[in-house]
């Protein structure tokens, strides 16, 4: 059953590679409302920074350590893909915070966050998930895709998007050293 967040919570499938571009493409929707001035940008905004939130936290949990199991060689790209969403959480953070009043700073802000996430997500599709089609089998894929969905449904149920929460995501990552 849909949750309304769209993306890969309603599509067809079952495939983690599948699921993980459907939410991907999601986010150039949400991304293009975010835009229009016309738009209930706060709406739009809090929408986003769930499914962002639940999706990176989602794959790091349930995608990324099968995948570095099944293919050691990709350690570097994974642990540069877990970095990225530090950095993506980090602009998200700067955009959660800015005025939502003044256009100018939110849609300044909201460029460098589709700058971050636009990187992250070529090199995800391109370093992360072609090597994912290549070496997991179609019903590991699927067992992958059902854990990474749940775990991003799970997350969904509450608000990961908030303010608060990314922020104590960014200062986790900074302690960590990586942002
Ligand atoms: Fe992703
Ligand atoms: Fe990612």
């Amino acid at each position: 059953m849909s949750n309304g967040y769209g993306g890969a919570s309603t599509a067809d499938t079952d495939d983690v590679v599948e699921l993980i571009l459907a939410d991907h493409r999601e986010f150039e929707q949400l991304f293009r409302r975010l835009r229009n001035r016309e738009e209930d940008r706060a709406a739009v905004l809090a929408t986003l920074a769930d499914l962002l939130v639940a999706h990176a936290e989602a794959e790091e949990a349930e995608v990324y350590p099968a995948l570095q199991r099944k293919a050691p060689e990709e350690a570097e790209e994974i642990e540069h893909g877990t970095e990225e969403h530090s950095e993506g959480h980090e602009a998200l953070l700067e955009l959660l915070q800015a005025d939502a009043d003044d256009d100018e700073e939110f849609e300044e802000k909201l460029e460098e966050l589709v700058e971050a996430l636009n990187h992250h997500v070529d090199e995800e599709e391109r370093d992360i998930l072609n090597a994912a089609r290549e070496n997991v089998a179609d019903d590991e894929r699927a067992k992958l895709g059902r854990a990474f969905l749940e775990a991003r449904n799970r997350l969904l149920e509450g608000t990961p998007g908030d303010v608060r929460n990314v922020g104590r995501l960014v200062a986790e990552a900074r302690e960590r050293g990586e942002i």
